[in-house]
């Protein structure tokens, strides 16, 4: 097991390049298994756990896959096992876009049970709900989500909350049912575009993503195709972050800067000067940054995916920042290993207060989800003196090359085996 050394201080300054969106990759790539024609080659996949994981659990049902640098070709045609139940569907949430992608294409499948970040309760009705309404039955027997049907039949859909996981997953399933499905309440991310956008490059008829109501023509079949995945969002704004709490100037390249406004806008009110240039963005900050108040919203609210490295620069932000979590119940995790650099943060529920205090000092404090991760390394890297990050496994699951990316500012990061 690894873990990341840092020795805090250094302002960031140059360029880095952003990989495609870990939240796209992973409902794409498992998207691909509904072509039952051809090949789907899919580029700006990032280079991480989650989607190596993905790609050996589509080897597992049957796809011939080949995986290239940031790329990777899946030939669904020959897939002869609906049944995802290896290690690897048990350990990522991504997992559970299997069992919309399956029951679209051969109206039956049986998944284990997703895992993923620990950041509280991640229910799955509202999928089930989706499915159930297309004509399926739903079972959760032995830890496995068993679905089954003799045709899927367009209907409408009103999610009862607004979330990423269903809409897609519905949406995958609807996307080869009969007849029309208009799903409503949708969630409204990126990647939810994304998705639609490679559904439909596939052959699928989908049309109003990225608003609250996604309306979906039932087609018979998809063929490959070609696709780019997205930049990522949430790793583009957790540099923008880094940028803004080290100090020193960054430009983030390969972005879409409209899908980072949130972020761009908290950072303006902080006191980071921010400036959108075509596919690239540049965050400045000298002085010190002062307190705000943030609440985590659907897109195009601010992301809860990045509530906690910003968290990160807000305990060295002068005065008192509130940040409401209102996604996830148990997002603030990270705050106790704040604690052990110093930082000022009370928790309440879902609500930290934080009181900025003038530096943070280094410890040896672990990842303790995805993001999290994200949020030490920071303050490893706005702290004085040494930081270890240990449990990195977490942040391998969505981060590509982060070290070298942080290296490359100017930052003192290495990784080393924790056995050294
Ligand atoms: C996706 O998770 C992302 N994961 C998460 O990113 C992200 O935090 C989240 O969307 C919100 O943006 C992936 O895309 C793989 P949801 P997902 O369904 O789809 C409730 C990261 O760091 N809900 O939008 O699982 C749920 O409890 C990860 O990259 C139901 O009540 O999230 C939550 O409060 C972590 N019933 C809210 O909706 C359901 O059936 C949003 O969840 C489904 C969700």
């Amino acid at each position: 097991m690894d873990k990341l050394v840092i020795n805090g201080g250094n302002p960031l300054s140059g360029c880095i390049e952003i990989n495609g969106a870990k939240n796209a990759a992973v409902a794409i790539v498992p998207a691909a298994i509904m072509a039952s024609k051809g090949t789907c080659t899919i580029d700006n996949i990032p280079d991480i756990e989650d989607v190596h994981c993905l790609e050996r659990i589509l080897e597992s049902l049957g796809c011939n896959i080949i995986i290239g640098k940031n790329s990777v070709v899946i030939d669904s045609t020959s897939i002869n096992n609906v049944n995802a139940n290896t290690e690897d569907v048990r350990k990522m949430r991504a997992s559970y876009y299997l069992i919309g992608a399956l029951l679209g294409r051969f109206k039956k499948a049986s998944v284990e049970l997703p895992g993923g970040c620990p950041i509280g309760v991640r229910p799955i009705d509202q999928h089930i709900k989706g499915f159930e309404a297309l004509g399926a039955r739903v079972e959760i027997k032995h830890g496995c989500v068993t679905v089954e049907a003799d045709r899927l039949i367009g209907t409408n859909i009103f999610f009862d909350v607004v979330t990423v996981g269903a809409t897609i997953n519905v949406m995958l399933a609807a996307t080869l049912a009969e007849g029309v499905t208009t799903l409503e309440n949708v969630a409204k991310e990126p990647h939810v575009v994304d998705v639609a956008n490679f559904l439909n490059s596939m052959g699928a008829n989908i049309k109003g993503a990225g608003t609250d109501i996604i309306r979906v023509v039932g087609v018979k079949e998809l063929k490959g195709c070609s696709y780019s995945v997205i930049p990522d969002q949430i790793e583009a704004g957790t540099y923008m972050i880094a940028a803004a709490a080290c100090g020193g100037e960054v430009t983030i390249e390969n972005v879409i800067p409209k899908h980072l406004e949130s972020i761009s806008a908290k950072l303006i009110e902080i006191g980071a000067e921010v400036t959108e240039n075509g596919d690239s963005i540049t965050v400045k900050a000298t002085g010190r940054l002062k307190g705000v108040n943030i609440k985590t919203q659907p897109y195009p609210g601010f992301p809860t995916d990045v509530q906690q490295p910003m968290s990160t620069l807000l305990t060295v932000a002068k005065g008192r920042s509130i940040i409401n979590e209102s996604i996830w119940e148990s997002r603030l995790k990270h705050v106790d290993e704040l604690k052990k650099m110093g930082a000022n943060v009370k928790v309440e529920g879902r609500t930290a207060i934080i009181d900025g205090v003038d530096k943070l000092s280094g410890a040896v404090v672990k990842a303790t989800d995805l993001r999290a991760g994200a949020a030490m390394v920071i303050a490893g890297l706005i702290a004085e003196g040494s930081t270890e990050v240990l449990s990195i496994e977490h942040i391998d699951r969505g981060y590509p090359n982060i070290e070298d990316k942080f290296k490359a500012l100017g930052a003192d990061i290495r990784r080393v085996s924790c056995s050294e």
